[in-house]
């Protein structure tokens, strides 16, 4: 007979206790301990001694001894998605797809499977209907004779429906909705959830399907965060962006099969998203000539160079503090940056507003960016319009100088191949470029006032 108990786990973090918290000691947040039934089976599983004298046992061996095998990946007709997995989809990998609520999730593995016309795709949805899901593939004007959907909640359920089709992918929206009766408690919880996904693990290992899941990241830790689940499956997902722009990033996070600097762009357009194999195009097309406070930064996102578009606006403060408002920059870094300014350049960015803006919504962590940032805040104070066949990537240090960036070559062909005539970087990248060979003329300094002497 199985004996049942009960544990509360956080239900942000997946923090196990033997009594109700108020405070979570993993994660630090306030109430979210819930209590959850586990049925305990009664021989303990997890006493390996037992599990190791039962199960056919395993020798430990060599690593020459192990055949290597062969990794087969399956081309999706989606570029983006292929190059974030690596080089596309590995049979038998359990990828999770997260993201916020109303991202697009849904509507890119919907798109995803119906452009895989050649292999049985089931698509599990345990949070929309049947018609919904076929109104949507209307919407994306895509269907494929090989595309099955199943609305259904229960694991064993499911497993039968899998059973009887054998279909080459499963996509599963989402992991929260998912209930296995091998637990009592609710959907969406933490134990369901870790239990649903260790199921689909099991699946996907031994029938070498891939199993693709879609995962809610909420902030008021409602449903079960994705975190517990990072670490059992294959490949992270995360797609990002702001949900009123247009623009989504689909970034790795973790790749058992391959890098995790990769990402991914798409955009939303009325009919799905349509794959950017050209970011820099269109997050600086929209640039006006002659206004002032507009540069161009050549930054990295993951290992694609991205030339973007920055806005600044600086006007005289109003009240005693000034406002220093970024959009898709770090709050701390822009307030670095003013104060490199105002002690090592002389300005007198204490009594003014900032406002900076990235454009196209793409937030940018790249510390190669900072010199662009510098430029457009003081082409806006002065009112001195940059030229727009300029870029910059330069790192801007503490004492006002210029510091080398990685793969600086990169984003030298980058600015070349979209026509700017100069590009400014740190005197310190000397060594690692051939100057002669690009057609761009390349600016090196060293120092920040200089690049001003310069340019204004
Ligand atoms: P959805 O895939 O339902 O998001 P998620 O599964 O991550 O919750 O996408 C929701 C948004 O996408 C919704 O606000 C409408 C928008 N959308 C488009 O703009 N164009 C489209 O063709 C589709 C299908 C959705
Ligand atoms: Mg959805």
């Amino acid at each position: 007979m199985a004996k049942s108990k009960t544990v509360f786990y956080c239900q942000n973090c997946g923090y196990e206790s033997a009594k109700w918290l108020g405070k979570c000691p993993s994660c630090n947040s306030w109430n979210t301990f819930a209590e959850e039934v586990v049925t305990k089976e009664e021989n303990n599983k997890n006493d390996w001694r037992q599990t190791s004298s039962k199960s056919k046992q395993n020798q430990p061996r060599t690593l020459n001894e192990i055949d290597a095998g062969e990794e087969v990946r399956q081309s999706s007709a989606d570029e983006e998605l292929n190059r974030v997995l690596g080089g596309g989809i590995v049979s038998g990998s359990l990828v999770l797809v997260g993201g916020e609520p109303g991202i697009g999730k849904s509507t890119l593995l919907l798109q995803v499977g119906l452009k895989l016309k050649q292999s049985k795709v089931l698509y599990v949805s345990g949070e929309e209907s049947e018609q919904q899901i076929r109104m949507r593939a209307d919407r994306l004007q895509d269907s494929s004779k090989n595309f099955y959907v199943l609305t259904e909640t229960n694991t064993k359920n499911i497993f039968s429906a899998i059973e009887a089709l054998s279909p080459d992918i499963v996509i599963i929206d989402s992991i929260q909705t998912l209930h296995s009766s091998q637990l009592e408690s609710a959907a969406g919880s933490i134990g369901q959830v870790r239990q649903c996904a260790a199921e689909m693990m099991k699946f996907a290992k031994e029938t070498h399907t891939p199993v693709f899941l879609i995962g809610h990241i909420t902030k008021d830790g409602m449903l079960a965060g994705p975190k517990v689940l990072e670490h059992m499956v294959d490949t992270v997902l995360q797609f990002e962006g702001d949900r009123h722009l247009a623009y989504r990033i689909l970034r790795t996070t973790k790749n058992r099969f391959g890098s995790t600097s990769e990402i991914g762009i798409y955009e939303m357009l009325g009919n799905g998203l349509r794959q950017v194999s050209n970011p820099s195009e269109i997050l600086i097309s929209q640039k006006d000539a002659n206004l002032s406070g507009v540069t161009i930064g050549a930054t990295l996102e993951g290992n694609r160079p991205l030339l973007i578009e920055i806005q600044s606006l600086v006007s005289p403060a109003s009240y005693g503090t000034p406002q220093r408002t970024p959009t898709g920059f770090d709050h701390k870094r822009l307030n670095m940056l003013l104060a490199v300014l105002e002690k090592r350049c002389g300005f007198r960015m204490g009594t003014q507003d900032v406002f900076l803006n990235m454009a196209g919504g793409i937030s940018v962590e790249d510390p190669a960016i900072d010199l662009a940032i510098c430029i457009s805040i003081i082409s806006s104070m002065e009112e001195i319009p940059v030229s727009d066949k300029v870029c910059f990537a330069a790192e801007v240090g503490l004492g006002g100088e210029l510091r080398a960036v990685n793969r600086v070559e990169q984003r030298i062909s980058e600015a070349e191949k979209l026509g700017f005539t100069e590009i400014y970087i740190s005197k310190f990248n000397q060594k690692s470029i051939d100057i002669k060979k690009s057609k761009i003329q390349v600016k090196l300094f060293g120092k920040l006032q200089e690049v001003f002497q310069d340019i204004f």
